[in-house]
């Protein structure tokens, strides 16, 4: 008797990249916003792309984030079956917090639950990078490794994963302003080169900050990420960015930057109060502006995408 499931519903997380201290290095999973996916088998072979509510993509195979992950991971899978993907964005693309690598991993994780592969994670990333090469053109691992994995993440240059201790007590809070930043555009902005001295005490700052939450210093980590290479430049694609940043730190923020490559920033926190503090801090600056965004308060999640229900 068959016991696999024929339908699944699949939950994945919205990420923050860089992270201040390493770029295109460190991401880490958000407990929310997440996003939803899903995934019935059908008796026509291939992948048969839906766009849920509010969303609009393309339904190309090879032209959608969800559609190449969930064609690559059942290419070599032998293509057992046929699937159809219902794919609702709630993570909006341009960002700055992960929406094609939620996208990418939560197309992986159904695929893997539909065919009973009981893949790894680590064995389920590369399939994820091919979806999220669709969006970023380019294989960057930062938002998809902790979105599959959860928790924080460091990518060393090689591509090897390893998985960095949560710092439990942090609160977030993610400011999305409603305009769209492509990620292409954010790093056209940057230096291909950085002077000597700054790449020297980046580094210091990465091996202090990875030091401090292996040593269970969360407080010490926030006062470590430190960004001296990309913030600068990026500034002033944000939204009232400098009006963001006084605000955030006089309301208690402890640490804060942009979110992977924006319009998102993310501020870390000490206690609950001290995050709805910020997050009104920044809601004011967004109300004075009249400019439309999305607010989150929320922590890391130790846990990636993952089944949340399927049916026989
Ligand atoms: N590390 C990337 C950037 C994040 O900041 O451009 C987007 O993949």
């Amino acid at each position: 008797m068959n016991h696999a499931p024929t339908f699944c519903r699949v939950w994945a997380p919205a990420t923050v990249a860089n992270l201040n201290v390493g770029f295109d290095a460190l991401g880490c999973a958000l407990k929310a916003p997440g996003e939803f996916m899903e995934f019935r088998r059908v008796s026509q072979p291939g992948v048969h792309l839906v766009n849920g509510p509010n969303t609009e993509l393309p339904l190309e195979v090879e032209a959608n984030v969800a559609g190449k992950a969930a064609a690559s991971l059942l290419h070599a899978l032998g293509n057992p079956f046929g699937v159809e993907v219902t794919v609702t964005k709630s993570i909006l693309p341009g960002s700055g917090i992960g929406s094609s690598a939620a996208s990418a991993v939560a197309a992986v994780v159904g695929i893997d639950a539909l065919a009973q592969a009981g893949m790894r994670r680590d064995e389920l990333l590369p399939f994820a990078l091919d979806g999220e090469a669709v969006a970023s053109g380019a294989r960057h691992t930062d938002n998809v490794a902790p979105a599959l994995m959860g928790g924080m993440t460091l990518i060393d240059p090689q591509g090897k994963v390893c998985p960095l201790p949560v710092p439990t007590s942090w609160h977030l809070v993610v400011l999305h302003p409603q305009v769209v930043i492509k990620t292409a555009a954010s790093r056209a902005v940057l230096p291909s080169q950085v002077p000597l001295s700054d790449a020297v005490n980046q580094a210091a700052w990465l091996g202090r900050f990875v030091h401090d939450v292996h040593s269970g210093n969360e407080l010490e980590a926030m006062y470590a990420l430190e960004d001296l290479l990309v913030g600068a430049h990026r500034g002033a694609l944000m939204p009232h960015w400098d009006a963001c940043q006084t605000a955030a730190k006089e309301a208690g923020a402890r640490a804060g930057g942009i979110s992977g490559s924006g319009p998102s920033s993310f501020w870390v926190c000490r206690s609950a109060e001290e995050a709805s503090l910020v997050g009104r801090a920044l809601q004011g600056v967004m109300s004075a502006q009249g400019m439309d965004h999305h607010l989150h308060v929320t922590a890391i999640s130790s846990q990636g995408a993952h089944v949340v229900s399927q049916s026989h």
